[in-house]
Formats: structure tokens, sequence, C-alpha cells
């Protein structure tokens, strides 16, 4: 019988191999070309290296709890780590938040320079809908989950968000503006994670309208804590810079509420996605913990 870590870690084990067995073919399959070998190395390096990765974790959770047995979902959790990726290198460059450090490594763009960082960016957005495309899901679940995934990515989801951050910066935004740019340029991916995840597992109706709530609680808490490590957290425990979203003069859930009641409008919301469980009953205790654990994180 798993608790927690064990399970955690036995997604982790398996999601990394899934995705080292995948790369690997890519790399076989390049050109004979140096500017080839330096994007695939350069995707490779932010890819296949550390992260959280809680949003395969979740996506591969509830396709378990919908069918019991998450290994149908893989494809879908390794394109979404791929968004998550791309995402992550782009947000590091000098024209967005201009940070030298990611998953505590150099960030893509300073081992691999600028243009290499642009293109891994571009090369893994595109390599996570052939991922899906590929999959041995049916077309039905497939077409689902490229509609769901890209409009989560897309200019209506995180790539709105992060525009809308950019716009943020050195100027007063209300509550209300920063909790719409922050279910946008993280919410919508970590939403993304648990309906991929029902999809592969045919979920219902009623387990879909749950897996919707409970992700959008905990995807907003989760850029909540996310703002409060940037001012509090340990750089050597988070693998990225704090003190970033200040240099950047962003308003942020900090900024506008104060340490205490950001923390605990992040305590909110995570009692609002656990109550939304209820309809898998006992089964649920692995996202029940889970979304605690995301609360109480260091990294
Ligand atoms: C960082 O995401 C970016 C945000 C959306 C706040 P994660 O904290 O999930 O980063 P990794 O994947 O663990 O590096
Ligand atoms: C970035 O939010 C969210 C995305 C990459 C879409 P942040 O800019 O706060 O993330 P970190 O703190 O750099 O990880
Ligand atoms: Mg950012
Ligand atoms: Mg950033
Ligand atoms: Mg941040």
């Amino acid at each position: 019988m798993d608790n927690f870590d064990s399970l955690y870690s036995r997604y982790l084990d398996e999601f990394n191999d899934f995705l080292q067995s995948r790369t690997d073919i890519k790399k076989f399959e390049g050109r004979d070309s140096d500017g080839f070998y330096s994007v695939m190395e350069a995707i490779t390096y932010s890819l296949a290296n550390g992260g959280k990765r809680i949003r395969p974790v979740i996506a591969l959770e509830f396709c378990r709890l919908c069918s019991g047995d998450h290994t149908d979902a893989l494809d879908f959790a390794l394109a979404i780590e791929m968004i998550h990726t791309y995402s992550l290198i782009h947000d590091d460059l000098p024209c967005m938040d201009d940070d030298d450090l990611r998953r505590g490594k150099p960030s893509n763009h300073i081992v691999y320079g600028y243009a290499n960082a642009l293109l891994a960016g571009d090369g893994l957005q595109a390599l996570a809908f052939e991922t899906i495309a590929r999959s041995e899901l049916s077309d039905d679940k497939k077409t689902a989950a490229i509609t769901l995934l890209a409009d989560a990515a897309g200019p209506c989801g995180m790539v709105a968000g992060q525009a809308m951050d950019l716009d943020n910066e050195n100027k007063y935004i209300g509550l209300d503006d920063l909790k719409a740019t922050d279910s946008l340029k993280t919410g919508k991916l970590i939403t993304a994670s648990a309906l991929m995840g029902c999809i592969a597992g045919s979920a219902d109706r009623e387990k879909f309208l749950a897996a919707e709530t409970y992700s959008k609680n905990i995807g907003l808490a989760f850029q909540i804590v996310d703002d409060i490590l940037d001012v509090t957290g340990d750089e050597s425990k988070l693998g990225k810079p704090v003190g970033s979203d200040e240099i950047s003069g962003k308003s942020t859930y900090v900024t506008l509420l104060g340490i205490d009641e950001a923390k605990r409008l992040a305590k909110e919301l995570t009692t609002e996605a656990v109550r939304a469980l209820t309809v898998f009953g006992d089964d649920a205790w692995f996202l029940e913990e889970l979304a605690s654990k995301l609360l109480y994180r260091e990294s």
C-alpha cells in the first residue's frame, strides 16, 4: 500500500523514464547538423533535469482515479510538461523576467544563447502536440486533449497570462486583475493537467467538473505560494532566484495583501479544492495530500 511520498516518487520515476525514452528517439531522428544538435541539446537540458513534475503527476493521478490505470495518461503528461518547460525557458529570457537560474542550474539562454533558447521553446511546443497525436489513445481522446491543451497554452490561456503579467510591471494592479492574470498564466496549465488526465481515464461529467474545480483552486493557490516564496524562499531550495518579482516591479499577492493574508488566501483556495474531491470518495487521498503539500512547499 502506497503512502504519499512513495506514490509520488513512483509517478516521478515512471514519468522520467518515459520522457527519456521519447526524447532519445527524437535525437536519432535528427539531421546531421550542428544547429539541430544545439537545439535538441537545449531542449533536453531543460526538459530532462529537475522540476517537481506536479502537472504530470496530477494528470496521471486523475487518470488513475477515473480508470484505475494511470499509464494511459503518460503521453498527455509528457505533452503538458513540454509546454510547461517551454514556458519556463521563455519566461527566463531577458525580454521577460530576465532570470539566470532555473531548476538549480543556469537558465537555458545562459547556456545555449537567446536564439537557441527561443527555438528550444518553439520546438517543445510543437513536440507537445506531436506527442499527443502519436499516442495510442482513441482519436476522440486525442482531439479532446489537443483542443484543451492548445486553449490552455495559447493566446487565450498561458500566453495571455504572460502578456498580462509583463504589462503589470511597474504599476499597481488590483487583486481581481492579479487573479485574472494568474488564472491564465499558471492556472490554465494546471487545470489542463487534471482534465487531460480525466480525458485519458474516460471520466464522466461529474468527475470532470470536480477535477476542474479542484485544479482551478490549487492552480491559483500555487501561484500565490510562488509569489510568497519569491520573497521568503531560499534560492538553494527553490532552484531559481528570489526577489525577481520585486526587481521587475511586479504587483503580487505579497505586495497587494502582505504575506499573512496571502497565505490565508492560498489556504482558503486549498480547502475549496479539497472539498471538490468528495465525488471521488476515499480514493482521492493522494490529491488531498498533494493540495496541502503544495501549500506548505519550500520549492
Ligand atoms: C514554476 O512552476 C512556474 C509557475 C507557474 C509558478 P513550477 O514551480 O511547477 O516549476 P518546476 O516545474 O517545479 O521547475
Ligand atoms: C511564470 O510565473 C509562469 C509561467 C512560466 C507561465 P513566474 O514568472 O512567477 O514563474 P517563476 O517564478 O519564474 O518560476
Ligand atoms: Mg514570469
Ligand atoms: Mg519568472
Ligand atoms: Mg514567480
